[in-house]
């Protein structure tokens, strides 16, 4: 993985690419891929930032062990400084304001916050700046898609009917923005018994393949329900940085590698439109 990603048409000085990581709905595992697909682009030797959007849930203060830290501020220019772990620039709606805050936010704050977090945030020169959006609102959507120039978008889904209708509705939101899904991961799609090695599908299967075959899209990753993921998120190291030789962090490995491949070719595309004369 060397091949530098071409710097999109507009957008924001240094960053060349902006992917937005979505769900449909919360608790899909959005942040937990979001943090690490961050994180093995890094170990890619991509520069990488992550910016949580999703002021429902920040939980990428806590998942990148950033939790309780302040990022610094320059006052007169009222810029922020990210703050760093994993070789990954984090900004977090949740370094900035309480817990229980900005849950009562509505649509129009929740845009408003989305657009300073990207304009007044020193990113430096960035490859790619994941962002974790919150689920489910248009406004956040629209409000990416009219501020900066997005690459793509991760769609973050689980395998059963319900998370996939509501996976669907967050692809079409973006479709509406003109945002081209990057692919769709299937999160918890299978669980390994960790004692006898049996598979067993607890939230159904082939659901993800489906959507993708609606969409033209492609499934990018299965990353299975396992309880190092979850206990290495809840402990602040990503599992691709806690346990980079494991099964789980090569899932995310190639996930990040193949995210690499389509923001590349969708460079590519951009710049070989040809240029029509009269
Ligand atoms: N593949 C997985 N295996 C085990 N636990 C997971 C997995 N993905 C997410 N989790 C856990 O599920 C919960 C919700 O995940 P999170 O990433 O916070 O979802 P979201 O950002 O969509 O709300 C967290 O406790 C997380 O650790
Ligand atoms: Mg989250």
């Amino acid at each position: 993985m060397a091949e530098n990603p071409t710097p999109s048409k507009k957008g924001l000085p240094g960053i060349r690419n902006i992917v937005a990581v979505a769900s449909g709905k919360g608790g899909v595992g959005k942040s937990t891929t979001a943090v690490n697909l961050a994180v093995a682009m890094a170990q890619h030797g991509y520069k990488v930032g992550l910016l949580d959007a999703d002021i429902y849930g920040p939980s990428i203060p806590n998942m990148m062990g950033l939790k309780g830290r302040k990022p610094e501020v320059d006052v007169e220019s009222k810029v922020l400084y990210p703050l760093e772990n994993f070789g990954v620039k984090v900004m977090s709606i949740g370094f900035l304001v309480a817990d229980d805050q900005a849950m009562i936010w509505r649509g129009p704050m929740v845009a408003g916050a989305l657009g300073q977090l990207l304009k007044d945030v020193a990113w430096g020169d960035l490859d790619v700046l994941f962002i974790d959006m919150p689920p489910g609102t248009g406004d956040a959507q629209l409000t990416l898609s009219q501020t900066v120039s997005v690459t793509g978008a991760v769609v973050v889904t689980t395998p059963q009917d319900i998370a996939l209708i509501d996976c669907k509705k967050g692809i079409q939101m973006f479709d509406k923005v003109h945002v081209p899904t990057l692919g769709i991961v299937e999160n918890m799609s299978v669980f390994i018994c960790p004692h006898c090695n049996g598979e067993s599908h607890i939230f159904d299967q082939g659901g993800a393949e489906k959507l993708s075959e609606e969409f033209k899209t492609e499934v990018i990753a299965k990353v299975p329900l396992n309880m190092g993921i979850r206990a290495n998120g809840d402990a602040g190291t990503p599992i691709v940085a806690a346990l980079p030789d494991s099964n789980e962090a090569g899932i995310y490995k190639d996930m990040a590698e193949k995210v690499m491949a389509k923001i590349i070719t969708l460079n590519k595309r951009k710049i070989t439109i040809p240029i029509m004369t009269a």
